[in-house]
């Protein structure tokens, strides 16, 4: 495992800096970007693992979910596994059916777990079995807001998340919401594995902006997997 660390204040020229660095110099090994936060650019091979994602989501259809508030997510989400994380007014939750068709999620296709599994060793955690894997749809304009994913049972292994697709700004704030932003461009292929001291860290996705991505056009796709039972 490299022991290649950054760390990165508020600013997306440093951001930027960051990728260019990692690009020139590191050819895609991992970088910490904060104690428990690592970067791996590039890691996932889009095109590899596009046919498990379509099979998912013929199965367990994308959903705009609703807050407990009422207000529709801007992102669609579907989810495999042995659960799924699900949103309405009653609150969210892991639920193993998925509520739309009340069938069980579908598996975690073998091409996803072997990307988690992979992504995980890389920075620096073994053993990594998810059991959930939220599929999340982003187009222009959509964006998620500042959260802890906490609903898992267990905080002591880690979250691994890929995306695809068009480009998406993703900020930490850390322990306290609203803290002072820091963050990182996430562009097709790259992972973010975050586990210890950053696993409950308070994140979200600014507002995409308009881009076309070869394979996928104007969409943005991100895979979270948990460790969530
Ligand atoms: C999430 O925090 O669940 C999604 C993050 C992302 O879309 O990059
Ligand atoms: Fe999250």
């Amino acid at each position: 495992m490299s022991s290649n660390t950054i760390f990165f204040k508020n600013s997306h020229v440093l951001a930027r800096a960051v990728r260019y660095a990692i690009a020139m110099t590191l050819l895609k090994e991992p970088v910490c970007l904060m104690p428990g936060m690592w970067y791996l650019p590039g890691f996932a091979q889009s095109r590899e693992i596009w046919p498990a994602i379509r099979q998912v989501i013929a199965a367990a259809p994308l959903r705009h979910m609703q807050t407990q508030r009422g207000f529709k997510m801007s992102v669609a989400m579907t989810n495999c596994g042995d659960v799924g994380w699900t949103s309405d007014r009653r609150g969210y939750r892991y639920s193993a059916v998925d509520p739309e068709t009340d069938q069980p999620w579908p598996e975690l296709p073998a091409a996803l777990r072997s990307l988690a599994n992979s992504a995980a060793a890389a920075a620096g955690f073994d053993d990594y079995e998810p059991d959930a894997c939220l599929i999340n749809q982003y187009k222009p304009g959509a964006q998620m807001g500042a959260h802890q994913d906490r609903n898992e049972r267990s905080f002591d292994y880690p979250i691994v998340s890929a995306s695809l697709g068009i480009p998406a700004r993703f900020f930490i704030q850390g322990e306290q919401k609203g803290g002072k932003s820091q963050s990182i461009d996430l562009h097709d292929g790259d992972v973010l594995v975050f586990g210890g001291e950053a696993r409950c860290h308070f994140h979200g996705v600014r507002k995409l902006k308009q881009a076309t991505h070869p394979q996928f056009g104007s969409v943005r796709w991100n895979l979270t997997f948990r460790v969530a039972q």
